[in-house]
């Protein structure tokens, strides 16, 4: 039985427009979603199989797929969560997101030295990755992650809380190779009060990890 599954969007395909075109969001969710939902359990099926057959010649390539896969369902099912059509603005204007928004001016010096680094992150991805701003419990900060692929260059440990997609097929069929003009647009449908919620997970799940006792 397939252990993962493809969430279903919290909004229509036309809900982000015009900052993300319905075709984008379609084809990102229905095809590209769903390719790694079940990248992650066939991988696992495979695993299975080696454990059976005790048959670990392709473990290396198995343990990279399952870390590819299992985190591209991962960052996608935060990632469509992470984007409203009513978002955008700055997290201190926003009702009910007051300690996410204490939290950046912590860790960043400033929003405007937050939004900076994270758009910078994102867009200058060499290849294929994300830009993510994480919780990391043993400092109990937040930091930004320039993650390349879905797995590479992240800190063990850190929880993503907001990410921005930066893989061609996030943005090439509206805005083409002007990735930079894709990831300042996304600033403008930004769910602050789902980054606050997630803000908020983390840290009460990273409290309890004993990294620093
Ligand atoms: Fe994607």
């Amino acid at each position: 039985m397939a252990l993962y599954t493809l969430p279903e969007l919290p909004y229509d395909y036309a809900a982000l427009a015009p900052v993300i075109s319905p075709e984008i969001i379609e084809l990102h969710h229905d095809k590209h979603h769903a390719a790694y939902v079940k990248g992650a359990n066939d991988t696992l099926e495979q695993l299975a199989e080696a454990r059976d057959k005790e048959s670990w010649g392709s473990i290396n390539g198995l343990e990279k797929n399952l870390a590819f896969h299992l985190s591209g369902h991962i960052l996608h099912s935060i990632y469509w969560h992470n984007m409203t059509g009513d978002g955008g603005g700055e997290p201190h204007e926003k009702d009910g997101v007051g300690e996410l928004a204490d939290a950046i001016a912590e860790s960043f010096g400033s929003y405007a030295g937050f939004k900076a680094q994270l758009t910078k992150a994102a867009a200058t991805t060499q290849g294929s990755g994300w830009g993510v701003l994480a919780y990391e419990p043993l400092s109990g900060r937040l930091i930004v992650e320039q993650v390349y692929d879905h797995q590479g260059n992240a800190g063990q440990g850190s929880t993503p809380i907001l990410v921005f997609d930066a893989w061609e097929h996030a943005f090439y069929l509206q805005y083409k190779n002007q990735k930079v003009d894709f990831i300042e647009a996304m600033w403008q449908v930004v769910n602050w009060q789902d980054v606050a919620k997630r803000y908020a997970a983390a840290k009460e799940h990273g409290d309890s990890l004993l990294l620093a006792p």
